[in-house]
């Protein structure tokens, strides 16, 4: 991407509505910008807003004023466009496949070709630091994996389509 910034969140508030009330105030005119490239942990008590900044940003929930976008498009926009990921807390692996089967999945269900996906699974799990076990998850379910390894193995499976989705991208311009 050729953007700097990856996020921009300007001032967001957002607001859930209660049956008798104001509603609840969970963000309140918050700014965010994030580069392309950066770690950004988010830091706070429960209940402080972080989970719903991060719904905003993913466009799992819309906030009540301000804006959010990602490479400079809507939050919405982007989101459409497979231009991000999202690893969930959870691995959230299907317990039917293996963990290289599941890094897989999303190329699957965008139609990759057999080809591109192996070498794109390759990359991922070199990425992660888990290419040494590569052998073992290419028959491994989940349920044999440690529990890191299984949230080692959810982590590429967010960027596997959307980035090889943007670099498709590049390559028929
Ligand atoms: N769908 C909802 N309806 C009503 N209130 C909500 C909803 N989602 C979140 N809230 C409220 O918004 C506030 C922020 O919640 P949020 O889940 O973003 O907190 P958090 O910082 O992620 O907390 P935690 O560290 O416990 O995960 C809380 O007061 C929460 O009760
Ligand atoms: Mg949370």
């Amino acid at each position: 991407m050729s953007h700097a910034i990856a996020v921009q969140v300007s001032h967001v508030t957002k607001i859930f509505p209660v049956k008798k009330g104001d509603g609840v105030t969970a963000l309140a005119e918050v700014s965010l910008t994030v580069n392309a490239g950066e770690f950004v942990s988010l830091i706070g008590p429960s209940g402080c807003g972080k989970s719903t900044l991060l719904r905003l940003i993913a466009d799992l929930d819309q906030p009540t004023s301000g804006a959010v976008t990602v490479f400079g498009k809507p939050a919405h926009q982007a989101r459409l466009d497979q231009d991000y990921g999202i690893a969930f807390q959870s691995a959230g692996l299907l317990p039917w496949r293996t963990v290289e089967a599941n890094i897989e999945l999303p190329l699957q269900l965008h139609r990759v070709p057999a080809a591109t996906r192996r070498a794109r699974v390759a990359e991922l799990m070199s990425l992660v630091g888990l290419s040494d076990f590569a052998a073992n998850f290419r028959t491994s379910s989940p349920a044999a994996c440690s529990s890191g390894s299984r949230l080692r193995g959810r982590s590429p499976r967010a960027p596997s389509c959307c980035s090889w989705t943007s670099r498709s991208a590049r390559s028929t311009r």
